[in-house]
This record gives structure tokens, C-alpha cells and sequence, in this order.
């Protein structure tokens, strides 16, 4: 893995930013794997920002969201897709067909997550997947267990995520949902190379057991150990544990 530190979150975000910007100018079809959550609202702003002022051509980049949760769409406040609305797509030229995300209102959602799947499939793979990481470890809903599942799939929420989560939903942990869809380790662990980022000490022993820890189940980011082109990206409080 190849560990990169930052004085800040805004440095760090600043210089992610910068690279997906010229990895579009480099691959105008370009296929990008996205994150939600706390730590990807400053990328997120600098990416905005950033195709703002200058000439960034989204009119062919390709996107796909890591996770939603089951029950939620577009029009639900609380739903990734609305987060990504807001944050990112309202504010870029993409073509709205090249928007994936996972629908958690879809009828049938093992259907909902085997489409998922070929749509990744289709658009060739995912170039350029950008990952968040949970406190105990996760990447997208891929919870610490015995086992974990390959390909997209309906995740049970453990009760830390749903704590972690409930700023989404006024603070109150009973309205965030229990399940969520998200892409699997080899979904992710497919993708032909991943930046991970994280800030803020509550975020490093999970960075740490990621980094120097053995390859475990128990802490799915440690699997990213296995990829040959993994960049973490850490402000001082994530990298406060390491080694
Ligand atoms: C959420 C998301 C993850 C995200 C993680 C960290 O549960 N499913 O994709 O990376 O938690 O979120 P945050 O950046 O808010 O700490």
C-alpha cells in the first residue's frame, strides 16, 4: 500500500481532487467508484470547485456509488443518492445515464444488486475506486463478520454503523435503516486501483489494523492488503496508530 499524510483534511482532499480531475482529462471515460459519508464532503467540495473554475469535460466520465440504503431513493432525505445530488452530480455536466447507484426502493433488490453488477461489467470495470472507511473497518456496508460476500449485496447494519450514520437522519438512530446494498469485496477489489481516505483519530486503529494488521474478515479494509494499487491518504489524526 502506498500511504500518503496530510497536515489536513483540506490538503488531503485538495490533492484527490486534483488527481480525479486529471485522470478525466487523461481517460474522458473515465469509470469512477464513489463514497459517501463525512470524510468525502471536502473532495466532493474541491472537485465542485475545481470543474467550476476550470474546463473539466464530465459529459463521458462514468460513475458508481459504493452503497444505499435498503428502502431509500432519490427523493428521500437520508438516501446516498440524495447526499450525491447535493454534493457532487447537481453540480457537474454528467450525463444522467451515467449515473449508477444502487436503488434501495427497487422491488426485487438481489435483482436490484445482480443488475448492479453488469452495469459495472458493461462499462468496462471501474478505473478509479474511491473508498471511506467505517471505525470498525468496513468499506462501503462490508460489516466485520466471519465471512463477506463477493458481489453486490443486502447488508445487515451493525448497531456502531447505524450511530455512525444517524447524522444523516436528524441524529436519531431509529430512523436509519437496518439494511443497505453495497458492492462486494471483489466488486471493489476489482477495480483497477483504490484511494482510500481517511481523517480524524477516531478512524485510526481501524487505519492501522487496515495497514499493518493480517488480512482478516474481521476488519474488511485489511483486504485492500491484497491489491497492487492501493493509495491511503491520511490526515495526522488517522495516521496517529501507525507503525
Ligand atoms: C458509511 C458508508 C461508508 C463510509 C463509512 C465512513 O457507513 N457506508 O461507505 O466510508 O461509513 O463514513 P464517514 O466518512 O462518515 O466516517
Amino acid at each position: 500500500m502506498n500511504i500518503e499524510r496530510f497536515d489536513n483534511e483540506d490538503a488531503l482532499a485538495s490533492t484527490l481532487a486534483a488527481r480525479l480531475i486529471e485522470a478525466i482529462s487523461l481517460k474522458p471515460r473515465l469509470v469512477l467508484g464513489l463514497p459517501t459519508g463525512r470524510t468525502p464532503v471536502a473532495l466532493y467540495r474541491e472537485v465542485r470547485s475545481r470543474s467550476q473554475r476550470g474546463h473539466v469535460d464530465w459529459s463521458q466520465v462514468r460513475t458508481f456509488n459504493l452503497d444505499e440504503f435498503a428502502g431509500l431513493g432519490g427523493g428521500d432525505a437520508g438516501s446516498y443518492r440524495a447526499y450525491m445530488q447535493a454534493e457532487l452530480f447537481d453540480h457537474v455536466r454528467m450525463e444522467p445515464l451515467n449515473v449508477g447507484m444502487l436503488d434501495g426502493r427497487a422491488a426485487d433488490l438481489a435483482a436490484e444488486c445482480a443488475r448492479y453488477e453488469r452495469a459495472i461489467d458493461q462499462a468496462g470495470g471501474i478505473d478509479i475506486q474511491v473508498l471511506g472507511i467505517g471505525a470498525n473497518g468496513h468499506i462501503g456496508f462490508n460489516e466485520p463478520a466471519d465471512a463477506l460476500e463477493a458481489e453486490t449485496h443486502v447488508a445487515a447494519l451493525q448497531a456502531a454503523t447505524r450511530a455512525a450514520n444517524a447524522g444523516w437522519f436528524g441524529g436519531d438512530v431509529a430512523r436509519v435503516p437496518t439494511h443497505a446494498l453495497s458492492m462486494g469485496m471483489a466488486t471493489i477489489l476489482h477495480a483497477r486501483e483504490i484511494v482510500l481516505m481517511a481523517t480524524g483519530e477516531e478512524k485510526a486503529a481501524a487505519v492501522a489494523g487496515m495497514i499493518d494488521g493480517p488480512i482478516t474478515t474481521r476488519l474488511p479494509a485489511s483486504l485492500l492488503q491484497v491489491h497492487s494499487r492501493v493509495t491511503v491518504m491520511l490526515d495526522r489524526g488517522a495516521a496517529l496508530r501507525l507503525a
